[in-house]
């Protein structure tokens, strides 16, 4: 149990490059997708197809598409940032601003701001150097009985995501989520570009690599007391 817990505790994001020459096995690939075969989903419906994309050509394709940040995103995130390890420690939540543009860190951002730091270089840089890109797709057909609007089959996906990222991470593999590959014109294109059929959604898609770096980076979670309420909601 010890080991489990170590696990989920050093389970972390890699937001760094990773080196493109070191391959991952296809051993250990087979692993992380075995283990996201036994998450658990609502009703067992295993809502999810998953396209594994490792061809040099179509990575870098996908690295170059255009697909420039939001102005809604890069505003709502800079509420959320902490600008010190002492204020990201405090609240407990969020993320560091260091880990994002310097454009990204000032109030009041524009259009104008947001492009001079060209979100879409880094994050294709990063897409680049990855051996394996992993695209998670949601099957809205195979939804749980009487779940409209389909929360359990997001929360389903989520258990998916975890075994892979544990099993990842557990065999010295950088996992990192990429979200932003589900939205808008960057989705329209790799919808077409992999073929993705009309009753699927990119839920997410994971890079998986060794990364060039092992710079660690602060990684703070609130107390279980924080978010424990004992018999009724308490207000904290
Ligand atoms: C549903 C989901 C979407 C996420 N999307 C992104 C993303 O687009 N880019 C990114 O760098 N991290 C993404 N993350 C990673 C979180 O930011 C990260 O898990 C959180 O900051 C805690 O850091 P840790 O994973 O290192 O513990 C996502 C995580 C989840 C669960």
């Amino acid at each position: 149990m010890k080991h489990l817990l170590d696990l989920m505790r050093k389970r972390q994001s890699a937001r760094t490059l990773f080196d493109p020459k070191k391959k991952i096995a296809k051993k250990d690939l087979k692993k992380i997708l075995e283990a996201g075969r036994w998450a658990p989903t609502a009703h067992n419906m295993q809502n999810f197809e998953i396209i594994i994309v490792d061809d040099r050509k179509i990575l870098d394709a996908i690295a170059n598409i255009k697909n420039p940040i939001s102005l809604t995103f890069v505003r709502e995130n800079y509420k959320q940032l902490s600008f010190s390890k002492e204020e990201l420690k405090q609240k407990g939540t969020g993320i560091l601003g260091a880990q994002f543009p310097p454009s990204w860190r000032k109030p009041n951002i524009t259009e104008k701001d947001i492009a001079r730091d060209d979100h879409n270089s880094f994050m294709g840089e990063e897409i680049k150097s990855s051996p394996v890109l992993a695209i998670v797709l949601y099957d809205f057909t195979k939804r749980a009985p009487a779940s409209e609007g389909d929360f359990l089959g997001a929360i389903s996906l989520g258990c998916v995501m975890e075994n892979m990222w544990l099993m990842a991470n557990s065999l010295g593999i950088g996992f990192h989520i990429l979200s932003a590959l589900s939205e808008g014109a960057i989705e329209k294109k790799l919808r077409k570009m992999l073929n993705i059929p009309n009753n699927m959604k990119i839920a997410y898609s994971f890079r998986l690599g060794y990364p060039v770096t092992s710079e660690k980076y602060l990684r703070v979670r609130r107390p279980v007391n924080g978010f424990i309420h004992t018999n009724a909601y308490t207000t904290k």
